[in-house]
């Protein structure tokens, strides 16, 4: 799963790296990336010689990024950790959680890695979190009506075209959804993946994949319960105002 992330996910949605790289740069001082996975903001921002740390809960994930980051000579300083029991020696100007928050979590974790990110801050510095709204997302969103969650899980689907990595291997990602709650704006999925070299299955992976959803009022209280008074809603990675149309939010929240 991490090969697959390192190697086909540089340029999804582009947008959000100059989005993020502005407030790392305003910051003035070190930055975290929380779940920071391969290294696809990690790995731009310390290029451009700013001062960031990652962190992520999957130890391959790390890997990967560590190995990508010493190829180009880079030694950044990596941890593996949850986001609800962070405890880094550093503290920082900017924490950036992109694609992260409420995965693999339940929500009293989700509240313990605000505070947690919030005691990470120095003062004054600033928390970015994005969120996906729960009802961007067509395929998830159908379910929060019962005749449509009646009919899960969902069946496996095929996977997608195999695609070729750098290391001449080909790799395939499925997924499926098992289950969604509405009360509890929890879904849980499924993903296989597997890796192929001349036709031979070189190696398979399925893992659980726990989504906490989240609307912007509730994350909005969350913040203000975790000590964040100062807190300003962007949509879509940009610096406006959200609106309905929006399928990702980013909360600012300072210190
Ligand atoms: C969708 S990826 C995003 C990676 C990276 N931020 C990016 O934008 O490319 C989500 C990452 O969050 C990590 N993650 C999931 N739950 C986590 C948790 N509770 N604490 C820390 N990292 C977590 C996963 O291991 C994965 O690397």
């Amino acid at each position: 799963m991490a090969q697959w992330w390192s190697e086909f996910n540089d340029d999804f949605r582009p947008h959000e790296l100059p989005y993020f790289r502005k407030f790392v740069e305003a910051g003035g001082g070190p930055a975290l990336d929380a779940g920071c996975g391969a290294g696809r903001l990690l790995l731009p921002l310390l290029r451009a010689g700013l001062d960031v740390d990652g962190c992520d809960v999957s130890a391959d994930m790390i890997a990967v990024c560590r190995e990508k980051a010493e190829a180009e000579g880079l030694a950044p300083d990596l941890y593996v950790q949850a986001m609800h029991e962070l405890d880094l020696p550093r503290r920082y100007r900017t924490i950036v959680v992109c694609g992260s928050f409420g995965l693999g979590s339940d929500r009293e974790r989700d509240r313990q890695a605000l505070h947690r990110f919030r005691e990470h801050l120095e003062p004054g510095g600033t928390l970015l979190l994005d969120i996906e709204v729960p009802y961007a997302d067509a395929r998830l969103w159908k379910y929060w009506l019962p005749d449509e969650r009646a009919s899960l899980p969902e069946a496996g689907r095929p996977p997608g075209e195999p695609r070729r990595g750098s290391d001449g291997s080909e790799y395939t990602l499925s997924s499926r959804v098992v289950d969604v709650d509405p009360l509890e704006q929890h879904v849980v999925m499924e993903i296989h993946a597997e890796r192929w070299r001349d036709g031979v299955l070189e190696e398979a992976e399925d893992h659980r994949l726990d989504i906490g959803l989240y609307f912007e009022h509730e994350l909005l209280l969350m913040l203000e319960c975790a000590g964040f008074d100062d807190v300003t809603v962007h949509g879509e990675h940009t610096e406006r105002p959200p609106t309905a149309d929006d399928g990702f939010l980013v909360f600012v929240a300072r210190r």
